[in-house]
C-alpha cells in the first residue's frame, strides 16, 4: 500500500483497474492508494463515475488492427486484440455482459472498427452485425475461459486447489468417459449416434483456457457473412442516391483485381451541366470497381453524413474529386465536405492517417479558355496555381496528388470535344498508374 497525499484521478483509475472493474469498491481503491475513502471524493464522485473513467481508459488503450485488411482478417485480428484487452483487465468481460450501459464508452472504438470493416469489403449493415456477433463471442468465450482457469479448493482433496477445467473434465469423464460406465452413466457412443467421445467436441480441452473455444466460432461467423455478402452482391440491387454500386456491394474479386476508385461529383446543377454530366456518366458506365456519387443529390441540404463519407473514402484506393471551377476555387459543398469530413485525428494530425497513401485526382472543368490562365492571360495565374490549396490539402492528409484532369474552355466546348474528353477520362480512371505531381509540380 502506498501513502499518497497527492494522488490524481488517473491514479484512482489505475488502482480500480488493478483490483478489477467488476470487483473494486471505493474502500479497496482507497486502501490500495493509502488514502481514506473520503479522500477519494476529491477526484471521483461515485463508484459509477470511477467505473466510467475505467472503461474510458480501457477504450482509449484498445489497439485496433491496422487499416487496409480485408474484413475476414480484420475480424480475426480484432477478436485477438479484444481478447488481449480482456486478459489485461480482469472482470471486464463480466462488466460488459452484466451492465447495460458498459459498452457505451467503447463506441468510438466500435465506430473505427466498423469503418475498417466497410473499407475491407463488408456492407455497412453487415459490418455492424459482424461486430456485434464477434464481440458477443469474444466476451462469452473469454468469460468461460476465465472460469476454466480459475482455481478453487478441491472438494475431493481438501487443502488442494483445482482449476475449473480439471473439475469439468472429471465430471465429463465420470458421466461420459470410460469411468462413466461404472457409475451407470451414458457411454460416449450413446451421445451422438455412434460417435466416440473425441468427436463430440465438448470434452474440455486445455486450448479452452486461451482462445481455443473462440476461434472456430469466429470462423463460422466469417463464413456466414461471406455467404451473405455473396448473395447480396449477386442480386440485382437498387442504385439509390449513390447512382452506382456502393463500395461495400462490389464483389470481393473485382475489388481485389484493380484500383478501387471513388468518384465524388460536386456539381450544384448536374442536369444543366454539359461537361461534368458527360464525365460523370462515363465514369458510371465503367462500373466494376469505380463508384460514382453525386454529392449535391445526396446532400441537397448540405448536411453531410461524415461517417458515411469517411467509410466511403476508406474503401477507396483512388479518390477523384470532380467539379467545375467556381470563382477560381470550388463549389461550396466541396468546401464544406473538406471541412466536415477531413477531421483532425482521422485525416490529419499525429493519429490522422486514414487516407495516407491513397491517390487523389482532381477532375476540374474550367469555363475559361486555357489561354486565359498563366502570366499572359486574363487570370495571370496558372490553373495549377489556383489548385494549390487542394494540393496542399493532399500533402496534409498524406494522399498522393495526381496530375489534375482538366477540361478547359468548358463554357464553349463542342459536343465532339466533350465526347473526346469523356474517353480520356475513362482511360485515366482505368489506368493502374496515374502520373503524380511532386509538391512543387
Ligand atoms: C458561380 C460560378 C463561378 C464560376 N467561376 C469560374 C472561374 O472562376 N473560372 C472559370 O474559368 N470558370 C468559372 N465558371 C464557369 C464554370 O467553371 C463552367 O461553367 C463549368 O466548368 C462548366 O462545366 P459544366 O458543363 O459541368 O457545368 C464559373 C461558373 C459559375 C456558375
Amino acid at each position: 500500500m502506498q501513502h499518497n497525499a497527492a494522488f490524481t484521478r488517473d491514479d484512482v483509475v489505475t488502482a480500480a483497474l488493478e483490483i478489477g472493474v467488476d470487483r473494486f469498491t471505493m474502500g479497496k481503491v482507497a486502501r490500495r492508494l493509502g488514502v481514506s475513502t473520503a479522500d477519494l471524493g476529491r477526484t471521483v464522485s461515485s463508484r459509477d463515475d470511477l467505473l466510467v473513467a475505467c472503461l474510458e481508459r480501457v477504450s482509449a488503450d484498445v489497439t485496433l488492427p491496422s487499416a487496409g485488411l480485408r474484413w475476414p482478417d480484420y475480424l480475426r485480428q480484432l477478436s485477438d486484440s479484444l481478447w488481449d484487452v480482456l486478459d489485461a483487465n480482469p472482470g471486464l468481460d463480466h462488466t460488459l455482459i452484466d451492465l447495460a450501459w458498459a459498452y457505451v464508452p467503447f463506441m468510438s472504438v466500435a465506430k473505427r472498427a466498423h469503418q475498417a470493416l466497410v473499407s475491407g469489403g463488408l456492407r455497412s449493415e453487415d459490418a455492424y452485425l459482424a461486430l456485434n456477433y464477434t464481440l458477443s463471442t469474444v466476451l462469452t468465450s473469454h468469460q468461460q475461459a476465465a472460469a476454466m482457469a480459475e482455481t478453487i479448493e478441491s472438494e475431493h482433496q481438501p487443502g488442494r486447489r483445482e482449476r475449473g477445467i480439471d473439475i469439468a473434465t472429471r465430471m465429463w469423464d465420470e458421466r461420459f468417459g470410460d469411468s462413466g460406465a461404472a457409475l451407470g452413466m451414458r457411454r460416449s457412443h450413446q451421445l451422438h449416434g455412434g460417435d466416440d467421445a473425441d468427436r463430440v467436441p465438448f470434452r474440455p480441452k486445455e486450448s479452452w483456457l486461451d482462445r481455443g473455444a473462440m476461434a472456430p466460432k469466429l470462423e463460422v461467423i466469417i463464413g456466414g457473412f461471406s455467404s451473405l455478402s455473396n448473395v447480396l452482391s449477386s442480386g440485382a440491387g437498387g442504385d439509390g442516391a449513390s447512382r452506382g454500386p456502393s463500395p461495400a456491394s462490389q464483389s470481393n474479386d473485382t475489388r481485389e483485381s484493380s484500383v478501387n476508385t471513388l468518384v465524388l461529383v460536386f456539381h450544384p446543377n448536374i442536369s444543366e451541366s454539359r461537361v461534368n454530366k458527360a464525365l460523370g456518366a462515363t465514369a458510371e458506365s465503367l462500373g466494376g470497381n469505380i463508384t460514382v456519387r453525386y454529392m449535391y443529390d445526396i446532400y441537397p441540404d448540405f448536411n453531410i453524413d461524415v461517417a458515411t463519407e469517411q467509410a466511403a473514402l476508406l474503401g477507396a484506393d483512388r479518390i477523384v474529386l470532380q467539379y467545375p471551377m467556381y470563382w477560381l476555387s470550388c463549389p461550396p459543398l466541396l468546401k464544406k465536405w473538406l471541412d466536415d469530413v477531413l477531421t483532425f485525428g482521422w485525416a490529419y494530425g499525429s493519429t490522422g492517417t486514414a487516407l495516407h497513401g491513397k491517390e487523389l485526382l482532381l477532375a476540374v472543368s474550367v469555363g475559361g479558355a486555357g489561354s486565359a490562365y498563366g502570366r499572359e492571360g486574363a487570370h495571370i495565374y496558372t490553373i495549377h496555381e489556383f489548385l494549390r490549396p487542394m494540393q496542399g490539402t493532399s500533402r496534409v492528409i498524406g494522399t498522393k496528388y495526381a496530375v489534375p484532369f482538366l477540361s478547359v474552355g468548358a463554357l464553349e466546348i463542342t459536343d465532339e470535344a466533350i465526347a473526346r474528353r469523356a474517353q480520356d477520362y475513362a482511360a485515366v480512371l482505368q489506368t493502374a498508374e496515374l502520373p503524380m505531381l511532386d509538391i512543387f509540380g
